[in-house]
């Protein structure tokens, strides 16, 4: 299938917004900070007059992906179309981030190859199962214990460490604020 080749570029979209786009795609335990640190990157580079956008597992879930479930093959297909819809953003001029457990590596790296390199950034947040739990924010990790939800990442559902994250957080030894400044710092040179 050959596509149409439209006269106005990326590169030209991203000029008129005055920026370079990129992704960060965040993975990470459920509770393990993704959406705050997320947030605070995007309150940061928002101040410094750059264009944004957030893709986050749990919103995308209430639409784009409403369909979706937790199973293996669900999961796969949420990160696939995640990918996909941060490369059209991408290629609008934003700057995307992602916020997805995106538990496999296979997926993760789906995700990575649709893009050159440079442009991709993958950040591993990375909190132990035992303080996320004991964080359970959303109370979920305490149903998953009993049974109540099913393929629960980290407790019945596997979750792969990155091997070489382009940036890894520990967030039991730095803030969220740390942490986003950290970022800005190392791949927006702001
Ligand atoms: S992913 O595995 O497909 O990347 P995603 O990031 O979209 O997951 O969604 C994770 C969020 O869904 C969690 O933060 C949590 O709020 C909620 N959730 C509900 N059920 C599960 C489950 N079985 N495993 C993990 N997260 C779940």
């Amino acid at each position: 299938m050959t596509l149409f080749d439209f006269t106005v570029s990326q590169s030209d979209r991203a000029k008129m917004k005055n920026q370079t786009p990129l992704v960060v795609w965040f993975t990470g335990l459920s509770g393990s900070g993704k959406s705050t640190i997320a947030n605070r990157l995007e309150e940061k580079l928002h101040q410094a007059g750059k264009h944004t956008f957030i893709l986050d597992g749990d919103n995308v879930r209430h639409g784009l992906n409403k369909d979706l479930g937790f199973s293996e093959s669900d999961r796969v297909e949420n990160i696939r179309r995640v990918a996909e819809v941060s490369k059209l953003l991408f290629d609008a001029g934003l700057i995307v981030i992602v916020t997805l457990i995106s538990p496999f590596r296979a997926d993760r790296n789906l995700a990575r190859n649709l893009f050159k390199k440079g442009e991709f950034f993958e950040v591993f947040v990375d909190t132990p199962l035992d303080v996320a739990e004991s964080r359970d924010p959303k109370g979920l990790y305490k149903k998953a214990r009993t049974g109540e939800i099913k393929n629960f990442t980290g407790i019945s559902s596997p979750y792969e460490a990155p091997d070489a994250p382009d940036f890894r957080i520990l967030t039991t030894e730095c803030s969220p604020d740390v942490a986003s400044s950290q970022i800005l710092s190392r791949f927006f040179k702001i």
